[in-house]
């Protein structure tokens, strides 16, 4: 028995049992501060892989160590006390078998404390989700645009152009439901394959540039705040802290170059 208070944290059942009802209200987070606004709105935090490109300038997810996403991971839920906190398995980690995904899965479990991981790929990954959420590690799905596929798909490219294609990705959603999934990301497919997806599976989908009449929608944190020079078409933004930050520092460098920096009172006390 546990002599600290109970967390009451959102769980995955109470996340599932959402489907198609009040939609699911998520976004990432890489750090405890932004962590500890976000937890007052979200459901489910993301520790997404894009932390690679967003916090470490990388070009792509492809290069982003397990140490980082658990680094990173325990930051987050030092931050939060409500939402479900979701870490991303990185490239590499889960892929080769399902033995290897429990050993990463479960560090990542352990190591940060989070309620739940995200992997990408559809049916060719439901036989891992099935292993891991048999074995206590509730997993999330991720499909359609898969970014850390993103050499085989050519690029960052919206999926179900082509409406020949629909049935795969259709497929892959009911594959990685009936494995065991309790929810599924779907990003960048055309907005009716989306609702198809959507209307298919009895787990929720959390859209990202797909459509509206997903579950749930997640972004970017810090595209939706306006911090990332690029965005993709789709993010709409509610905030614009670039400039905000930018001012605050030349105001900064100002005071500190004029020697009008409060000097007097500005001590450790
Ligand atoms: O890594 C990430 O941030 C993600 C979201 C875009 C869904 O996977």
């Amino acid at each position: 028995m546990s002599i600290t208070a109970p967390v009451r944290r959102i769980t995955v059942p109470q996340l599932r049992a959402r489907k198609g009802g009040d939609p699911i209200v998520s976004l990432t987070s890489y750090h405890a501060h932004t962590a500890a606004i976000v937890d007052k709105y979200a459901d489910f935090i993301l520790v997404g892989d894009s932390l690679g490109m967003v916090m470490h300038g990388m070009d792509s997810t492809i290069g982003v160590p397990l140490d980082l996403m658990i680094m990173h991971g325990r930051a987050v839920v030092r931050g939060t006390k409500r939402a479900l906190i979701v870490v991303d398995m990185p490239f590499g980690t889960y892929e080769e078998s399902p033995n290897m995904a429990f050993r990463n899965a479960a560090r990542i479990m352990k190591e940060t404390g989070c309620g739940a991981v995200k992997l990408e790929g559809g049916a060719r990954m439901a036989e891992t989700i099935h292993f891991l959420s048999e074995r206590g590690i509730p997993v999330m799905a991720h499909i359609g645009l898969t970014p850390q596929s993103s050499h085989v798909m050519g690029g960052f490219k919206t999926q179900g152009r082509d409406e020949d294609t629909w049935a795969a990705h259709i497929n892959d959603a009911v594959a990685v439901a009936e494995a065991g999934a309790f929810a599924t990301v779907v990003e960048g497919v055309v907005e009716p394959l989306a609702r198809k997806i959507t209307a298919a599976v009895n787990i929720p989908t959390i859209g990202i540039g797909a459509s509206a009449q997903c579950d749930g929608q997640i972004l970017v944190l810090e595209d939706m705040l306006g911090l990332n020079p690029w965005v993709p078409k789709f993010v709409k933004k509610y905030g614009d802290l670039g400039p905000a930050i930018e001012q605050a520092v030349s105001d900064y460098a100002e005071e500190v170059k004029s020697r009008s920096f409060p000097g007097e009172d500005n001590v450790y006390r």
